[in-house]
C-alpha cells in the first residue's frame, strides 16, 4: 500500500526517517557538488561505490603482495574458488539453484557465448525474437550471431514494434509474434527491462509462450539484476545473462553475471566455446587433453577468475545479502512512484513519462520524453547537481536506486525542475 503522497520537504524527510533502509546511504560514496552529495539518479547506468570496497580490494592487494602465486590456494580468498564465493548471492538474487549461476567476462560478451551454446538454426527454424530498440549491443551481438551462421539479419532477426501511439510493448503483442512464427522460431532474445523506456517485460510469459512454439528463452537482464526480485529457475527461462556495474554497485566494467537452467546445465552435448576454467577442478592441473566441463553453470566458464574486476561484486552481494532485494523491492516501488506524483504536480513543464505507470512493469526508473529541449534540460540538471543520463531521441532517464537514493533527494529534483524549468 502506497502512503497519500504530499509535494514537500517534510513529507519526503519523515518518509526517509521511516525507511530501515536510509541508513545505507552513508554506506556509499557519492560524486559531490558543491561539497555535497549530488543527487545521484544514475544507478541504472553505473551504481555507486559502496565504501566497504577499498578495504576488500587492499585484501587481495595484500594476498598478492605476500602470498604471490600463493594467493589461488591461500588468503582470505583462495582465488581459485573465486567464482563460488559469488554464486550463493547471485541465485537468491535471479531465483536460482547455485548450480545454475556463475560469473566471468562482461556482458556483451557472455550473451555471445550463450547463443553460441543455444541458437541452433535448422531449415526454416532459424529466427530470433528481440524488442525494437534494443540496447546496440544486443542488437549488434544478434546481428552477427546470425551473419556467423551465414543467415540474413532482415531475414533472421524479428523486431517487435510498439504499436503506434505507444512506446511499450504489451505482453499480447509479444506472445501473438511468437505463435505466428511458430515452427520458425529458434530463439527469444529479449531484454528483461528495456534500457530506454523501462518497461519490464513479462519474462515467464514469454518463456512460457516460447517453449510452447519449441523454442529457447534467452534475457538480456542488465537492468533487471538488483532491482526486481527474479525466479528464472520457476519461469524455466533457459538462459539470461547481465552486468554488475548498474544496480549491483561492482564498479565499471565490473565482471558480468550469467543464468543456465537447470535442465541445460549438466548438458556436455551443448556447444560451447571452453576454457581450461570450465573444466572440473579435480581434473584442471592434470593439464590432460579433453574438456570434461564442470556439471554446471560454472563449465561455461572460460578463464582464470579476474580477481580484481570480481572483488567488487564479492563485496556489493554481501550488502545484498544483508538488505535482501525484497526489501529494495519495496523500497523502490514506493521512491518511483513518489518520483510520478511529483512529476504530476510539474504542470509548466512538458514531458511525457513513456515508462510503464504499473509497478509490476517497471523497476527504479523513469523515463521522461522531452519532445523539445530535452538535452538541454538535461545539462541544466547536471549543473544544478543531478546526476541523471540522457538518452536519444529525447529521454532523460531518473533512476533513484533504493539502495542509496532518498525520498528527500527525489523531492530535491523535483524542487529543481520546478523553480528552474
Ligand atoms: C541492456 C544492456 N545490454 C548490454 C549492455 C552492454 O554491456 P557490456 O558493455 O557490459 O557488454 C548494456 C550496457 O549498458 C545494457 O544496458
Amino acid at each position: 500500500m502506497l502512503p497519500a503522497f504530499e509535494a514537500s520537504l517534510d513529507f519526503a524527510v519523515a518518509q526517509d526517517n521511516n525507511d530501515p533502509l536510509n541508513p545505507y546511504k552513508s554506506a556509499f560514496h557519492f560524486p559531490q557538488f558543491q561539497d555535497k552529495n549530488a543527487i545521484y539518479f544514475c544507478g541504472n547506468s553505473l551504481g555507486l561505490q559502496p565504501k566497504s570496497l577499498s578495504a576488500a580490494v587492499e585484501a587481495e592487494l595484500n594476498a598478492w603482495k605476500t602470498l604471490a602465486v600463493g594467493g589461488y590456494f591461500k588468503g582470505p580468498n583462495p582465488w581459485l574458488y573465486y567464482q563460488e564465493y559469488l554464486t550463493p548471492s547471485l541465485a537468491k538474487l535471479v531465483g536460482a539453484d547455485i548450480s545454475e549461476v556463475s560469473a566471468m567476462n562482461a556482458l556483451t560478451v557472455n550473451l555471445h557465448l550463450l547463443m553460441l551454446s543455444f541458437y541452433k538454426p535448422t531449415g526454416k527454424r532459424n529466427k530470433i525474437v528481440m524488442e525494437a530498440g534494443a540496447f546496440p549491443s544486443d542488437q549488434y551481438a544478434v546481428e552477427t550471431l546470425v551473419k556467423h551462421f551465414g543467415l540474413n539479419p532482415s531475414e533472421a532477426i524479428v523486431e517487435i514494434e510498439p504499436l503506434p501511439g505507444s512506446k511499450t510493448l504489451s505482453t499480447d503483442q509479444i506472445i501473438n509474434t511468437i505463435n505466428v512464427l511458430g515452427d520458425e522460431l529458434a530463439m527469444v532474445m529479449f531484454g528483461g527491462i528495456n534500457y530506454y523506456t523501462g518497461q519490464f517485460f513479462d519474462i515467464a510469459s514469454i518463456t512460457k509462450a516460447t517453449h510452447q512454439v519449441g523454442a529457447i528463452a534467452g534475457f538480456d537482464l542488465a537492468h533487471v539484476v538488483g532491482n526486481i526480485p527474479l525466479a528464472l529457475h520457476d519461469w524455466n527461462v533457459d538462459f539470461a545473462a547481465w552486468c554488475s556495474y548498474k544496480y549491483l554497485n561492482a564498479g565499471p566494467g565490473a565482471v558480468g553475471g550469467y543464468f543456465i537452467h537447470e535442465k541445460h546445465v549438466s548438458n556436455q552435448a551443448l556447444p560451447r566455446l571452453a576454457g581450461w576454467w570450465g573444466n572440473d577442478e579435480k581434473e584442471r592441473f592434470k593439464m590432460e587433453k579433453g574438456f570434461q566441463p564442470k556439471p554446471n553453470a560454472s563449465g561455461w566458464n572460460i578463464s582464470t577468475a579476474q580477481v580484481f574486476n570480481m572483488v567488487g561484486l564479492k563485496t556489493s552481494l554481501a550488502m545484498f545479502d544483508e538488505v535482501g532485494i525484497n526489501a529494495l523491492r519495496l523500497k523502490s516501488i514506493q521512491l518511483t512512484a513518489y518520483l510520478e506524483y511529483l512529476l504530476s504536480q510539474l504542470q509548466h513543464v512538458s514531458f511525457d513519462i513513456i515508462t510503464p505507470k504499473n509497478a509490476e512493469a517497471r523497476g527504479s526508473q523513469l523515463s521522461l520524453y522531452f519532445k523539445e529541449n530535452g538535452k538541454a534540460i538535461h545539462e541544466a540538471l547536471i549543473n544544478n547537481g543531478v546526476i541523471v543520463d540522457y538518452r536519444e531521441p529525447g529521454v532523460i532517464r531518473v533512476a533513484p536506486a533504493p539502495f542509496y537514493c532518498s525520498f528527500e533527494d527525489v523531492y530535491r529534483f523535483y524542487e529543481i525542475l520546478k523553480n528552474n524549468f
